[in-house]
């Protein structure tokens, strides 16, 4: 898939190397062209890093890798996004990381559809800690993956994306589910940061 990855941070990184590394064609566009072009540089594997919007518009599908509080700069200097799949994967939290700052009766991931209404979003990967994008990281463990969107099609292509890395996609419904995935997004944060875990646990649906 031709994956454009905006952001050049601990999430951007990850899913570049790492997707990159599962022959995906990975274009990262950063509002610092120079540093997306040195992080492809650095990935190899053919990937490519430019602007917010040429990277975007060479895509199919254009993941958002940056903070919440970014995105309605970063979808205004992404040009058209008519027909893209947008991946969001934020949690919108504060900035000590302790609680959300929207949610109840929205979501981040509605707030992105809304601003970017030409877009198919779908929210994806925001309940998996960076540390564990790289695959020998998660030591043959298979994490899963919460997929919410109101377009079938592009959840299927979301749910194939982090099959193609290892991830289980878990179907979790319309995008309106974000507004319970991204508190288990921030109880995840809890367990990582303040309750002693250690960023290396994921949640998980279990089924008996
Ligand atoms: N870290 C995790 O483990 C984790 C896990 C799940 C979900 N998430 C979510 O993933 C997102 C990224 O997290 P991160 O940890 O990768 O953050 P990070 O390491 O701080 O990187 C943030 C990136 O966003 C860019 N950025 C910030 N504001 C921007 C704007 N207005 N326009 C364009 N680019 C902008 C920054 O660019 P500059 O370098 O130019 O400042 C930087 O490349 C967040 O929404 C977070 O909630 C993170």
């Amino acid at each position: 898939m031709k994956v454009a990855i905006i952001g050049t941070g601990n999430m951007a990184s990850g899913l570049a190397n790492t997707l990159a590394g599962a022959q995906h064609e990975v274009i990262i566009g950063s509002r610092d062209p120079a540093k997306a072009a040195a992080l492809a540089e650095k990935i190899g594997h053919g990937a490519q890093g430019g602007g917010i919007e040429a990277a975007t518009q060479l895509a199919d599908v254009v993941i958002l890798a940056i903070p919440y509080g970014g995105v309605a700069e970063a979808i205004k200097a992404a040009g058209s996004l008519s027909g893209k799949v947008l991946v969001d994967i934020t949690n919108p939290i504060s900035a000590d990381y302790k609680s959300l700052v929207i949610g109840h009766t929205t979501s981040s991931a509605e707030e992105i559809q809304a601003l970017a209404p030409t877009a198919s979003v779908v929210k994806a990967f925001n309940t998996i800690f960076a540390q564990l994008l790289p695959t020998e990281a998660r030591q043959g463990k298979t994490l899963q993956v919460f997929v919410a969107s109101d377009d079938a099609a592009a959840k299927a292509q979301v749910s194939v994306l982090a099959q193609s890395i290892g991830f289980d996609a878990v179907d979790a419904g319309p995008l309106s589910n974000s507004r319970f995935i991204e508190p288990i997004g921030e109880m995840n944060i809890h367990f990582g940061y303040f309750l002693g875990k250690g960023t290396v646990v994921a949640p998980a649906w279990v089924q008996v």
